[in-house]
């Protein structure tokens, strides 16, 4: 079988690359990435000369280059590429609309011309804005983003239906909900924690750190996606969810325990704005494919953070550069929390 992965070297592309060269000894690999500032070759080091995987650098919004790959024939197109935090979303909306929806159409219009078996369009629980205690969201719901990045993934999901719907392009969309694991960058909640309290630097607790996000292992959502390219029906959506929500506080705590630092380092900042309180899937559908997680939160976000603590030559080249511009424009001078 052979696999266009695209933004093969970001968090969940370089997991979901590793996942897929671990578990099919016959498989081929192209990862299609950009390299943006979340690109780390670093996430690949380790299969970077296995033959059965290559990489290309380039944008899935480069239609000539994205041709070219589907005319030498894919038989799975799986699109993780895309800009992908919230905040940066609020600060500069338009890479977002350029990649996540004009860089899908690209792909999605090259598997029209040339086909394939199966095309994912990697979504997120977030297209369904923020839900109310009691509720979890199932996937005929109707999509209620609240942000430039939710809205423009809510584009993306929808428009990889209407290749379905339209053209009958064999697509599949993933709904998953907040991903935790290896190489992840330090721009988001636990990576960003854990390595500003290994460097005795204090963390940003967003308004009372009461909003909730359901946890998933990245594993457990690669198993995920390979169930849905493996069972999905055409046309279907298919909820990813960790079924672990948890108050953003008490996430803060296990990592404050684990690493033993003092509350001290915990600081309660302006709020993000149009932040949503609250994200739950209902994960029914995908587990009726015969898809389960696999992964115990308590244990594996622990897990995870010693990850960190152990690779420190991972994420201490990142935290220079853009990533320091970025911090200070995000954090520094930012108000403490009323
Ligand atoms: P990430 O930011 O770590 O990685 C994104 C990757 O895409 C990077 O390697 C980047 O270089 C590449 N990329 C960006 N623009 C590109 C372009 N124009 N052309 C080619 N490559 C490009 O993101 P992630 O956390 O790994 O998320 C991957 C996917 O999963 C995204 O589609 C995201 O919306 C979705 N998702 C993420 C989560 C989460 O918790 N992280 C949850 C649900 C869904
Ligand atoms: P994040 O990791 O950015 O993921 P998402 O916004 O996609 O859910 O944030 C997870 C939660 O943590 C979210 O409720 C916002 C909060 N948060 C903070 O409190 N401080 C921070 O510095 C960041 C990045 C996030």
């Amino acid at each position: 079988m052979k696999y266009l992965v695209t933004g093969g070297a970001g968090f969940i592309g370089s997991n979901f690359v590793h996942y897929l060269l671990d578990n099919y000894k016959d498989c081929q690999v192209i990862n299609l990435d950009k390299l943006t500032y979340a690109g780390n070759l670093d996430n690949l080091k380790d299969i970077e000369n296995d033959p059965r995987y290559s990489f290309v650098k380039g944008d899935i919004a480069d239609p000539e280059l994205v041709n070219k790959i589907f005319k030498d024939g894919i038989d799975v197109a799986v699109n993780f590429a895309a800009e992908t935090h919230v905040d940066r979303s609020i600060g500069d909306p338009a890479d977002f609309i350029t990649t996540d929806v004009f860089g899908t159409y690209v792909l999605l219009e090259a598997a029209r011309v040339y086909g394939l078996k199966k095309f994912i369009q990697i979504s997120t629980d977030e297209v369904y804005g923020t839900i109310e205690i009691g509720k979890s969201s199932v996937e005929t719901d109707q999509l209620l983003p609240r942000n430039p990045y939710s809205a423009s993934k809510s584009g993306a999901d929808r428009l990889a239906y209407s290749y379905f719907a339209t053209y009958e392009v064999p697509v599949c969309v993933t709904r998953a909900s907040n991903n935790y694991g290896f190489y992840q960058y330090p721009e988001k909640l636990v990576p960003l924690f854990v390595t500003n309290l290994l460097e005795e630097k204090p963390v940003p607790i967003y308004g009372d750190g009461k909003n909730i996000r359901d946890w998933l292992h990245v594993m457990d959502h690669c198993s995920g996606v390979d169930c849905v390219i493996n069972n999905g029906i055409n046309g279907e959506v298919y909820n990813i969810g960790g079924g672990n929500e948890r108050e953003n506080i008490e996430v803060v705590n296990i990592i404050f325990d684990q690493l033993k630092k003092p509350d001290s380092l915990k600081t309660y900042v302006k709020d993000r704005m149009g932040h949503d309180r609250r994200y739950s899937l209902c994960s029914d559908k995908t587990m009726a494919l015969g898809w389960q997680p696999s992964h115990k939160f308590e244990e594996c976000i622990r897990e995870t953070i010693d990850w960190y603590v152990n690779n420190k030559w991972w994420w201490e080249k990142i935290k220079s550069g853009e990533y320091l511009e970025y911090y200070k424009k995000q954090y520094v001078d930012r108000e403490i929390a009323e």
